[in-house]
């Protein structure tokens, strides 16, 4: 572990005290953080990864943190440090579009990305319609409640042939074209707005149903793939990219794009996993991959933002 910086960050409360994050210390060191390093950290989350980030960095340090979830946002307004910046945004469009979301110029020398949902988001008491357990809830699952399509606009308006699709290839669900028919019969009937309501069409354990509804209402690989084309050009020569993925179309995405771009090195051959005791201590953890990459000094001229 690197020198911890002067500038204290006060300790999580409430909320953010209870997530756990993923394979903490092997991301963090795997940014290689100088003290005056400028960093973005593209899923704030509970500010686990933020707080360990800003806990390494000096007074010359700069982070950008960005989360599509706004109550991520309001929960890290209490750390009021000032070189913390918080972005309510994809980071797929940070990336894409930098000059609307961050000061002209700027590069990083480390990204973080902690994809997929957090402890809070999935939280049966969270009352956004991510739980199966949550029988009240509307299907809703959407991060950023700003954007109109929600699991009710899937669920109700999707062609059986789009319902099969996702099933099969976001919830790896094998009765994906015998849940896709439950659900046109269903909806033909009254349409699907609760939790309680899908849970009785489905047969099988709803986990899987669940999971690839979330990654299409929040076209969660649409975002990543934005994010894998755009970011080596936001790094600076030198810079490290770390990406935790939890699923293995996320995972196979990160290592393809890390091998096949020639402005990246690949610092991790294997991905890096938890080990036993953060296995042992948190369940969450166990499809965690960690991947790292660096950006290397090429011909072409960085493009200015
Ligand atoms: C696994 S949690 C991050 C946890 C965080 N690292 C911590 O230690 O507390 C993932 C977070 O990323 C957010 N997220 C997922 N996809 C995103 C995207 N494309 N752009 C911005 N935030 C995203 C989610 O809303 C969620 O809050």
């Amino acid at each position: 572990m690197q020198e911890l910086s002067r500038i204290p960050t006060p300790e999580p409360q409430g909320e953010a005290a209870a997530h756990v994050p993923v394979l903490l210390s092997e991301a963090v060191d795997g940014l290689s953080l100088s003290p005056d390093a400028c960093v973005y950290d593209g899923t704030l989350g509970a500010a686990g990864h933020t707080r360990a980030i800003l806990a390494l960095l000096g007074s010359a340090g700069r982070l950008f943190a960005s989360d599509r979830d706004g109550d991520a946002l309001k929960l890290a307004r209490t750390i009021a440090d000032p070189r913390l910046t918080l972005l309510h945004a994809d980071f797929g469009d940070v990336l894409e579009h930098p000059e609307t979301h961050l000061p002209h110029g700027t590069r990083f020398d480390a990204m973080l990305f902690d994809l997929g949902i957090s402890s809070r988001q999935i939280d049966p008491r969270s009352g956004r319609g991510f739980s199966f357990q949550a029988l009240n809830d509307l299907l809703d699952m959407r991060m950023d409640t700003r954007q109109p399509l929600t699991a009710q606009t899937i669920l109700n308006e999707w062609e059986y042939e789009d319902l099969k699709r996702i099933f099969y290839t976001y919830g790896e669900e094998r009765y994906a074209p015998h849940i896709a028919e439950r659900i046109v019969e269903a909806r033909a009937q009254e349409p699907l707005t609760t939790v309680g309501q899908l849970n009785a069409l489905l047969k099988s354990h709803p986990k899987r149903v669940y999971q690839a509804l979330r990654i299409a209402v929040n076209d969660e690989l649409g975002s990543l793939e934005r994010m894998l084309r755009s970011f080596p050009d936001r790094l600076n020569p030198g810079g490290r990219c770390a990406i935790i993925a939890f699923h293995s179309l996320e995972d196979r995405m990160v290592k393809h794009a890390f091998k096949d771009s020639p402005k990246l090195g690949v610092i991790t051959k294997r991905p890096i996993t938890p080990g036993e005791m953060e296995l042992a201590s948190n369940p969450r953890s166990r499809s965690a991959k960690l991947r790292v990459a660096e950006r290397i000094q090429t011909d072409d001229k960085a493009i200015d933002l």
